[in-house]
C-alpha cells in the first residue's frame, strides 16, 4: 500500500467494490462484502482511514476527504443491492412482512409449579423428600394403613389391578409404610407422586393424579406439633392472615383424623380485601397405633402425625382454575400461561 499512491488505491478499491457489490448473490454474500472493505477491524477501506495518522501531514486531507467518500458510495450502494435482493426475495413469494417465528419458551407444568412450592416450604422446615413405587401391593396400599380390603374406605378407592395383590396405587400413603420400614425414626418427609382411581373424568376428578404424603414420626410429637406444623405450611402458602380449620374426619391410618380447610384473604384489583370460603386442602390426622405396628415400631414410644393433599387442587385455587382438566389436555394456549 504504502507503494502506490492512496488516492489511486481508493478507487481501485472503489471500482473493486462496486464490481462485488453488484455480483452479490444474496444477502449473506453482500454481508461478506460489506465486511471486506468496511468491516471495522479488517475493512479495506477502513484500514486506509486508520492509517490516516501515518501518513505525511500535507497528505491527510485529501485522502481522508477520498476515502470517506469512498465509504460513502459503497455504503449506498450496499443499501440498494439489498433492497434489489430483497425484491427478489418477494418476487420468489416469499412474504417478508411475515413476522418471525416465536421461539418455544418451555416451563414447568402449574401441577409441578405447586408441588415444587408445597415441597420448598416443607424443605424450610426440615422434612426431606421420599418416594414409592406407582405399581404397589394391596398390603402396602391398604393392609399395612390399617385398612382391611373389606373395608369401606377400600371401597371408595377402588384402583387397576396388575395381578392378585398388585396394583396401582390409589394414594400416596403407602410411602409412609416403607419408608418406616426402611428407616428408624425421627422421620419427617414428604413424598408427592401419581396416584390411580376408578374414578370418572370430570371436571374435579381424573382417574390418575398426584398427591403430596407427608409424615412426622418421633418420640413426643404431640397433635401441637399437627396443628402448628399445618397451619404454619398454609400461612406461608397462602399469606399470614391465612384462616386454618382441622375439622373431625376418618381416615383407617389415622387416629383422631381431621381435613384441613383454609380461609384466604385475597386482595382485589381495585386494593379492597375479601375473604374466601372455606375450602378443603387435606385429609391429615395423627398416626394410628395399628400403622406403627405394621411396620415394627413401637407405638408407646413413637407418636407422629401425617397429611395427603393434591397439588392440582391447590393449583386450582391458586390460578382460579375451574376445570381440572384443561392441567391434562395439553392445550399450549392454556399452559403457555403458566410458563415463567
Ligand atoms: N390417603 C388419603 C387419601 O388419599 C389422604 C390422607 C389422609 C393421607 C390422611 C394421610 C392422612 O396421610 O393422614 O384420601
Amino acid at each position: 500500500m504504502s507503494e502506490t499512491n492512496p488516492i489511486e488505491a481508493l478507487a481501485a478499491l472503489e471500482s473493486d467494490a462496486l464490481a462485488a457489490i453488484a455480483a452479490a448473490a444474496d444477502p449473506e454474500a453482500l454481508e461478506r462484502v460489506r465486511i471486506t472493505y468496511l468491516g471495522r477491524s479488517e475493512g479495506r477501506i477502513s484500514a486506509i482511514l486508520r492509517g490516516l495518522g501515518a501518513m505525511p501531514p500535507e497528505e491527510r486531507p485529501a485522502v481522508g476527504q477520498r476515502a470517506n467518500e469512498v465509504k460513502g458510495v459503497v455504503n449506498e450502494a450496499l443499501d440498494a443491492r439489498a433492497t434489489e435482493l430483497e425484491g427478489g426475495a418477494a418476487a420468489a413469494g416469499e412474504d417478508l412482512t411475515l413476522p418471525s417465528r416465536r421461539p418455544w419458551k418451555g416451563g414447568l407444568h402449574p401441577i409441578t409449579q405447586a408441588i415444587d412450592e408445597i415441597w420448598a416450604i416443607f424443605r424450610d422446615l426440615g422434612f426431606v423428600r421420599a418416594r414409592g413405587p406407582e405399581a404397589d401391593t394391596v398390603w402396602y396400599n391398604f393392609e399395612a394403613l390399617n385398612t382391611p380390603l373389606d373395608h369401606p374406605a377400600a371401597d371408595e378407592q377402588d384402583t387397576l389391578y396388575l395381578a392378585d395383590s398388585v396394583l396401582l396405587r390409589s394414594h400416596t400413603s403407602p410411602v409412609q409404610v416403607r419408608t418406616m420400614e426402611a428407616y428408624e425414626p425421627p422421620i419427617r418427609i414428604v413424598a408427592p407422586g401419581w396416584v390411580y382411581r376408578r374414578d370418572t373424568y370430570d371436571a374435579t376428578h381424573t382417574p390418575a393424579f398426584m398427591q403430596i404424603e407427608g409424615l412426622v414420626i418421633d418420640e413426643g410429637v404431640t397433635f401441637v406439633d399437627f396443628k402448628g406444623t399445618l397451619a404454619e405450611f398454609a400461612r406461608r402458602y397462602w399469606g399470614p392472615d391465612t384462616q386454618v380449620r382441622f375439622r373431625p374426619s376418618f381416615f383407617p391410618f389415622t387416629e383422631p383424623s381431621a381435613e384441613v380447610d383454609v380461609k384466604r384473604v385475597i386482595t382485589r384489583p381495585d386494593g379492597t380485601r375479601e375473604e374466601t370460603d372455606w375450602l378443603e386442602i387435606m385429609g391429615a390426622g395423627m398416626v394410628d397405633p395399628n400403622v406403627l405396628a405394621s411396620v415394627g415400631y413401637d407405638p408407646e414410644r413413637y407418636t407422629g402425625w401425617a397429611f395427603g393433599m393434591g397439588p392440582a387442587r391447590i393449583a386450582m385455587l391458586k390460578h382460579g382454575v375451574d376445570d381440572l382438566r384443561t392441567f391434562f389436555e395439553n392445550d399450549m394456549r392454556f399452559l403457555g400461561q403458566f410458563a415463567s
